[in-house]
């Protein structure tokens, strides 16, 4: 069987991975050595233990818990370094990369020291590994618009460092339409804009991401098939879904790997991808996620062009890299 070598060795573009959920024990426990901070694990072997996650919020406690560590540029640096390293191994030719600046200026640490770190590692990734990326920058939507624009104003300064801004954090309880201004606003800067949408939550939040929040693409989206007329459109609207299988497993939104709708969702027609989401906490990185649902789903040799030629064309790459890859 050829397929697992095919899905290792095929260029691809991964549009949805967290770098703070990058950040592996290892380096984690490095970190919080370097940086005197102290961590409630006594080690490694059982900080893992402890990634046994019922719900997203019972997984949101633990990787808000485990970004503490990060301080200074260097660790921003590091931890953005060794996620870019991985990629370009498995052959991710394109990384579009989340960050959560509110998890580390709620902490005291400056969005300055937080962006240098992380766009110092992208630019030496577009230099040493060849890998093209941009970051683009999430706000947590468990707290309130106003700390969403606070956060904007204090990121423009580096406004050249990131392509767009996302939506992410505790889904259900907070719609899209809480940062409706924060988005129009974004939207005028010329920023690309995603959000999650429908990963926890209901169909009509991917409705009102794209409708009021006007956003590209919808990371996850995977509870549209709820709603017949929303797969319909976005299928006609060639909307992407940025999917992460493991993570939908590990988070309980599937049960099981073998009902994952995946399969689902190209059959109707829909630009999906597969993601890694946060691979240091679901126990893999971007060929794991494909391994494992190309193990478990009736997916062969065609699904695998298909979901390599759908994160090409879902990329906010320019159109001549776009060309080149697809
Ligand atoms: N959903 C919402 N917020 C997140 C996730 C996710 O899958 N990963 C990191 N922050
Ligand atoms: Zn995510």
């Amino acid at each position: 069987d050829r397929l697992p070598a095919l899905l290792e060795a095929m260029p691809k573009a991964e549009l949805h991975i967290h770098i703070e959920g990058s950040l592996e024990p290892e380096l984690m426990f490095r970190l919080a050595e370097r940086n005197g901070v102290a961590l409630p694990y006594p080690s490694v072997e059982a900080l893992r233990a402890a990634y046994a996650f019922k719900d997203l919020q019972s997984f949101l406690d633990i990787y808000y818990a485990g970004a503490s560590v990060l301080r200074t540029e260097q660790d921003f640096h590091d931890m953005a370094w060794a996620y870019l390293v991985k990629a370009a191994q498995e052959h991710v030719v394109r990384a579009e990369i989340f960050f959560d600046p509110q998890t580390h200026t709620a902490r005291g640490v400056e969005m300055g020291t937080v962006v240098a770190g992380l766009s110092g590692a992208l630019e030496r990734a577009r230099r040493e590994l060849g890998v093209s990326c941009d970051l683009i920058l999430c706000f947590l939507r468990h707290l309130s618009e106003e700390d969403a624009f606070q956060t904007l104003e204090q990121a423009l300064p580096y406004r050249d460092r990131f392509i767009g801004v996302g939506l992410d954090s505790s889904e259900r309880g907070h719609p899209p339409e809480k940062f409706a201004r924060v988005f129009a606003r974004c939207r005028e800067l010329g920023l690309h804009l995603v959000a999650h949408a429908g990963e926890e939550g209901p169909p009509e939040y991917i409705r009102s991401a794209l409708d009021v929040l006007h956003v590209e693409r919808i990371d996850h989206g995977v509870r549209c098939v709820e709603d017949p007329a929303l797969v319909r459109r976005l299928a006609e609207q060639r909307v992407p879904l940025t999917v992460c299988p493991l993570s939908n497993v590990k988070l309980c939104v599937f049960s099981r790997m073998e009902d994952h709708n995946l399969g689902q969702l190209l059959a109707r027609g829909l630009v999906a991808t597969v993601n890694s989401d946060d691979p240091a906490y679901f126990g893999g990185y971007l060929n794991q996620n494909f391994q494992a649902c190309f193990e478990a789903l009736p997916l062969d040799a065609t699904h695998a062009w298909q979901l390599a030629s759908h994160s090409f064309e879902a990329s906010f790459a320019d159109a001549a890299d776009k060309r080149r890859w697809h």
